[in-house]
C-alpha cells in the first residue's frame, strides 16, 4: 500500500514524517475518516468541508485548495488500485521546533493512508454489540470543542480504556453536565416510543456525517425525530439504540452497562435504518 505523504506516494517503509512534527509531538493537527464503495468516496463533499472547518477552527490553513486534496484522495485510491476502501487524511501542523507557537511550523504535513476494506462480521449487526457508559466525560466546548475532527485523540482514548476494561464494544461518554453525548469514535441514537432521538449539537459532539444522513434518511421515511438533551436514564430505558460512523455505519446497540436494551435484539427502527443506509450507499456513484 502506498501512502501519500507531502504530495509523493511512498511505500510503507518509506512513509515517515519527522520526530519534530507538532503532530507527533502536540497532537496539533485535524483528519478525517472516509469510505470508498466501489472506487468512489462516499459523501466527500461533506468530508472536505468539514475538514475545512476543523482547520479553520484551530487555525491551520490547508496545504491545498479542498478540490486539490479530493483529487489526492481520489489517486490514494487509483495508485492502489482500490475500490472497497477506509481512507485516512491527517494534515498537522507540520515540522518545527519544539513549542506551542504554530508559527514555528512553515508548512503542514499532508499524509494520505488507505486500506482495503474488510467488512466488518456480521454477526455484529445481526446481534448487535454491548457499550459502557464510562467515567470519563466528554472535553468541555470552551475547552477542546468535540465538533472539531482533532487528531488530539487523549479524551476519546481515556474512555476507550475505560470501555475495554469493561468489556464493551464502545463507550459512551457524557457531557460534562451529565447528559449523554457520543462514543469514543461513533454517534449514539435511541428509539423510544416510536421517535428517533439522538443527542443535540449543543451537547457538545462531533456533528457525524452519518448521524446528518440517518436524520435525513429517517425523515424521509416517515419517522418523527428529536435532537435532545438525552438523559442516561432515559438512554437505558430507550426500546432501541444504535452507533454510528463512516466505518461501521449503522451498528445497533443491544446492552448498555450489562443490561439488555429492549428486547436484547436489534429493533424494528434500527433494522429499517440499517437497511435505507445500505441502499443509499448503493445508490451513489
Ligand atoms: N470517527 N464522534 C466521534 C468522536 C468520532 O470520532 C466519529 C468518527 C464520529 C462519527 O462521525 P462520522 O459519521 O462523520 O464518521 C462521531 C471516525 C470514524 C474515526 O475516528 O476514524
Amino acid at each position: 500500500m502506498l501512502a501519500y505523504v507531502n504530495g509523493k506516494f511512498l511505500s510503507k517503509d518509506d512513509a515517515v514524517v519527522s520526530v519534530f512534527d507538532h503532530g507527533f509531538l502536540y497532537g496539533d493537527g485535524v483528519y478525517e475518516t472516509m469510505r470508498a464503495y466501489r472506487g468512489k468516496i462516499f459523501l466527500l463533499g461533506k468530508h472536505l468541508t468539514r475538514l475545512k472547518q476543523s482547520a479553520d477552527a484551530i487555525s491551520l490553513a490547508l496545504p491545498l485548495p479542498l478540490d486539490k486534496i479530493g483529487e489526492a484522495l481520489n489517486e490514494a485510491l487509483t495508485v492502489n488500485k482500490l475500490n472497497e476502501a477506509y481512507l485516512r487524511i491527517q494534515i498537522s501542523r507540520g515540522t518545527g521546533e519544539i513549542g506551542l507557537d504554530p508559527a514555528l511550523c512553515p508548512a503542514p504535513t499532508m499524509v494520505i493512508l488507505t486500506r482495503p476494506f474488510k467488512d466488518y462480521p456480521p454477526e455484529l449487526y445481526a446481534n448487535g454489540v454491548a457499550v459502557a457508559i464510562v467515567q470519563t466525560r466528554r472535553n468541555h466546548p470552551l475547552a477542546l470543542d468535540p465538533a472539531i475532527k482533532g487528531t488530539n485523540f487523549l479524551n476519546n482514548i481515556l474512555a476507550k480504556i475505560e470501555s475495554l476494561k469493561a468489556g464493551a464494544y464502545e463507550g459512551i461518554m457524557l457531557n460534562w453536565q451529565g447528559y449523554v453525548a457520543e462514543g469514543t469514535i461513533s454517534n449514539l441514537f435511541a428509539v423510544k416510543k416510536g421517535i428517533l432521538q439522538t443527542p443535540s449539537l449543543e451537547t457538545g459532539i462531533l456533528e457525524g456525517i452519518t448521524r446528518d444522513l440517518v436524520l435525513h434518511l429517517a425523515r424521509k421515511g416517515k419517522i418523527p425525530t428529536e435532537e435532545l438533551l438525552m438523559r442516561p436514564r432515559d438512554l437505558l430505558r430507550a426500546d432501541e439504540c444504535f452507533i454510528t460512523n463512516t466505518t461501521v455505519e449503522v451498528l445497533p446497540v443491544t446492552v448498555i452497562d450489562g443490561q439488555p436494551v429492549g428486547n436484547g435484539r436489534p429493533g424494528p427502527i434500527t433494522e429499517r435504518l440499517m437497511q435505507a443506509y445500505r441502499s443509499e450507499v448503493q445508490h451513489h456513484v
